[in-house]
């Protein structure tokens, strides 16, 4: 025992433990083992297994939770199936109500929420009294607005319907809270799985969701391990998966659901670069770090993993760093004065210390402060790496645990360089005292989250998210909720009926069949449309375009991979016109208008040799001309907005353009539906490489002209003529692709989320759905802008 001056002297922390009684008593009173959540009651698992879950500071079993094979994952479907659409037709202001009464019930029992998350993931009680469980309450208040206001403010989307949610282990109520507040602010019903090393809080949270009086059904939870996870992936029962966790299951996610209909959402890993710049405010930098990268133990998708110093205060930084990781406290997660608490399990503490031995063996430098960690319970201590090669599996590799790597810079281009030197795309954070400089590199950054001097901020009125193999979709904000609705005419259009075969070669047609047009013999037959160019295609093969009556029409390039991989390039290095003003861009798209406007005979000429329907014909090219307008109006109209989340500070949410993209065109409305797709993903900054109705090609390949004369710079708009789904699979392969677009019979929209897997692309796909494209609600507006976006949270702290 100190004496009061002796703790004065060496201002030792004493413990300061939170009670376990009550949680521990929640335990006992369910006899310490839990069953299923299904249709309002408490089910035993059809197959009668259990499995323990853990405190992983104390390596002792809690209790034991039901494994759900696939009778109760069928049971769950069912019960949300039969509750969704007397849910979806409540009134949006009763669904508000018990969202609202989820959050005053989480409130009431932060205290004993708090504990049993504490208990169950060994994170400390300082995050969970303070951060995991307010946000959770906050998710809900705000989610109950949403529901409130879904009649006026999302009017014309519907709920997709049953939402299948798998969640992870290191938020575990927080992730819970994010998946089912906005699916059921929607309208949709819900079978959720917990991770199964953290089930209790979600557990603890059924009772409240009784308690909140929600109709039996609407919200199911499942406890079980990957199988179940899988199940569930796999089940026709559901209309879409929400996911959060690693890269390597949303991959399998991504492949299992590919061509099923299902929406999907991937929230997945992620390396996130923390910049540190040399004017910036060291002290508070480092501070930044703590939370970067120590905040959970470091198990945080995005963690401030990869810290990159600016060269001349590198030495500076990192001997004050070390310092303030001198004074960390690891131990009992439920004592007050911790920073750092137990790793989730066991063999997540083994796979830490498997990289963390990988990282010595290849050569870098380790760094870890002189005391020791408790050694009963999964602890580990906060860890530096410097002299590491930004090639090194502990650079690229998401690391998951209290481990940063330190890197330098030296301009801020090669900041920017180093920080995007990475496959995922999930936050970054950017530290300088020159707010100048700070929001110049914040939107370089290929990241969904940017923390300008603070780090690991979270609100539910800001959209969470990532790019690349960080996945796809946001979590939070109007953003959030769209990833829940859909339009609410999508399910009632008619199934597209293309011939399913084409021949593989009608390159020369002969026979009783008479060039058709005008008939004068100046053969213009059209190239490909690569870079600004007409450019021959790569294989020297034409196709024969068939025209009404069965008369030959012309003749088009047939595009192979190659000419494809040259699109791919020439729209890569188009990279002015995504850094152009949005004003530039309207002006542009208003020009194509105007020039198309002036050969607007010509068009109806050819559409009507295509089709034979002169007077459908004029109709197509008034609706294509007044569609660029509507786009010119747009480009300068999609913006972004201003957060003002309950911390000082602002959100500022930018849509950002995807960058490169692939666009396939269906075959009706050959120039209507080729604008209506192109017209839309331009305007907002993005360059595409376009492959045009296979059919009837021609109406494409005469805007290259129209193209030329509207100042529309080289690379922007890439066309390759040929097999539609040979060339979409093509693109829908290619890596540098970010998001591919397919709008075809059911079959290809099935390929192409199945080729888009590589890079984990984001795909927008009809499913054979056929919208009618002069239709201003099916054939234009926020919903095709919203798919050429990403939505960037910069989020900038005010005040001293
Ligand atoms: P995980 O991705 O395997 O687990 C996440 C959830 O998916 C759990 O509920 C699990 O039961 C479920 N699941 C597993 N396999 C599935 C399948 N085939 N189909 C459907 N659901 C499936 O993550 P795990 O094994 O817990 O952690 C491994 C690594 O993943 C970590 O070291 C970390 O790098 C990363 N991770 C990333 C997270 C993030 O938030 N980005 C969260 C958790 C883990």
């Amino acid at each position: 025992m100190s004496s009061v001056a002796e703790i004065y002297q060496s201002m030792e922390y004493g413990p300061a433990p939170e009670g376990s009684g009550p949680a521990l008593a929640w335990l006992r009173a369910h006899g310490n083992k839990f069953d299923l959540f299904i249709d309002g009651r408490w089910v035993a698992p059809a197959s009668g297994a259990y499995f323990a879950t853990l405190d992983p500071s104390k390596n002792r079993e809690l209790a034991k939770v039901a494994h759900a094979g696939k009778a109760d994952v069928d049971a769950a479907v069912a019960a949300a199936r039969a509750a969704q659409p007397a849910w979806a037709a409540l009134p949006g202001h009763t669904r508000a109500r018990h969202l609202y009464a989820i959050a005053r019930l989480v409130q009431r029992h932060a205290r004993l929420l708090s504990v049993i998350e504490t208990l169950d993931n060994g994170k400390p009680i300082r995050e969970t009294r303070d951060i995991d469980i307010p946000l959770v309450a906050r998710h809900f208040y705000h989610h109950a607005g949403w529901a409130q206001l879904m009649d006026t403010e999302l009017a014309g989307s519907k709920a997709v319907g049953v939402v299948g949610q798998i969640i992870p282990w290191n938020f575990p109520l927080l992730m819970l809270a994010w998946k089912i507040a906005p699916a059921l602010a929607a309208g949709n019903t819900i079978v959720l799985k917990p991770a199964e090393f953290t089930p209790l809080s979600a557990l603890l949270l059924c009772e409240l969701i009784e308690r909140a009086g929600l109709p039996a059904g609407v919200v199911n939870i499942i406890t079980g391990d990957g199988s179940t996870g899988a199940q569930m992936v796999e089940h026709p029962g559901i209309d879409k998966i929400a996911f959060t966790g690693s890269t390597e299951v949303g991959r399998i996610i991504r492949k299992a659901t590919a061509g099923s209909g299902k929406h999907l959402t991937l929230e997945l890993g992620g390396k996130s670069p923390f910049l540190v710049f040399n004017d910036a405010d060291l002290d508070s930098a480092v501070e930044g770090v703590v939370d970067a990268i120590w905040f959970n133990q470091g198990q945080v998708c995005c963690a401030g993993s990869r810290l990159l110093v600016q060269e001349d205060i590198a030495p500076r930084f990192i001997a004050k760093l070390r310092a303030r990781m001198e004074t960390l406290r690891v131990g009992d997660p439920l004592d007050k004065c911790i920073d750092i608490g137990a790793i989730v399990a066991p063999v997540q503490l083994a796979r830490i210390d498997q990289l963390v031995k990988q990282g010595v063996a290849e050569g870098a430098t380790l760094w870890q402060p002189s005391w020791a960690v408790p050694t009963e319970g999964c602890f580990y201590p906060p860890s530096l790496f410097t002299d590491v090669h930004p090639a090194s599996s502990i650079v690229q590799e998401e690391i998951f645990g209290p481990v940063l790597v330190a890197m330098s810079f030296r301009t801020p281009d090669e900041a920017v360089e180093l920080a995007n030197n990475t496959r995922y795309g999930l936050a970054a954070s950017v530290w300088s005292e020159s707010l100048n400089l700070a929001l110049d590199v914040a939107p370089r950054l290929r990241c969904g989250v940017v923390w300008v001097n603070c780090t690991n901020t979270f609100d539910a009125a800001c959209g969470f998210g990532g790019y690349r193999e960080s996945g796809f979709g946001r979590e939070g904000g109007i953003e959030g909720m769209h990833a829940y609705l859909e339009p609410d005419f999508e399910h009632a259009l008619p199934q597209i009926d293309e011939p399913a075969a084409v021949e593989p070669y009608p390159g020369f047609v002969s026979g009783g069949v008479q060039l058709g047009g005008d008939g004068v013999g100046i053969d213009r037959t059209p190239k490909l449309y690569i870079g600004g160019k007409q450019v021959r295609p790569d294989g020297a093969y034409s196709r024969a375009v068939v025209g009404h009556g069965g008369r030959l029409c012309g003749e088009v390039g047939d595009g192979n991979r190659k000419d494809i991989r040259d699109a791919v390039e020439a729209a890569r290095n188009a990279t002015g016109w995504t850094g152009a003003t949005a004003h530039g861009r309207a002006q542009v798209l208003y020009f194509i208008a105007e020039n198309l406007q002036a050969r607007a005979q010509d068009f109806r000429d050819r559409l009507a040799q295509l089709s034979g329907d002169a007077a459908a014909a004029a109709r197509e090219v008034e609706a294509t001309i007044a569609r660029l307008f509507t786009y010119g109006a747009w480009a300068d109209k999609f913006e972004g907005v201003v957060h003002n989340p309950p911390s000082r500070s602002v959100a500022i949410a930018m849509n950002e353009a995807i960058g490169v993209m692939g666009i396939a065109c269906p075959d009706e409305c050959p120039l209507l539906a080729f604008v209506s797709l192109v017209a839309p993903a331009i305007a907002v900054g993005n360059r595409v490489i376009v492959v045009p109705s296979q059919r009837f090609p021609l109406a494409a390949t005469d805007l290259y002209q129209v193209l030329d004369t509207s100042d529309v710079p080289g690379g922007v708009v890439n066309i390759v003529t040929g097999v539609r789904d040979d060339l979409a699979k093509t693109l829908a392969e290619h890596d540098e692709l970010e998001s591919m677009w397919y709008f075809g019979p059911a079959a290809g929209s099935r390929m192409v989320e199945a080729a888009s897997i590589g890079n984990m692309k984001r795909t927008w796909v009809n499913y054979g759905r056929r919208r009618d494209w002069f239709d201003r609600r099916q054939g234009e507006g926020r919903e095709f802008l919203r798919h050429g976006v990403h939505v960037k949270n910069i989020w900038v702290p005010y005040g001293e």
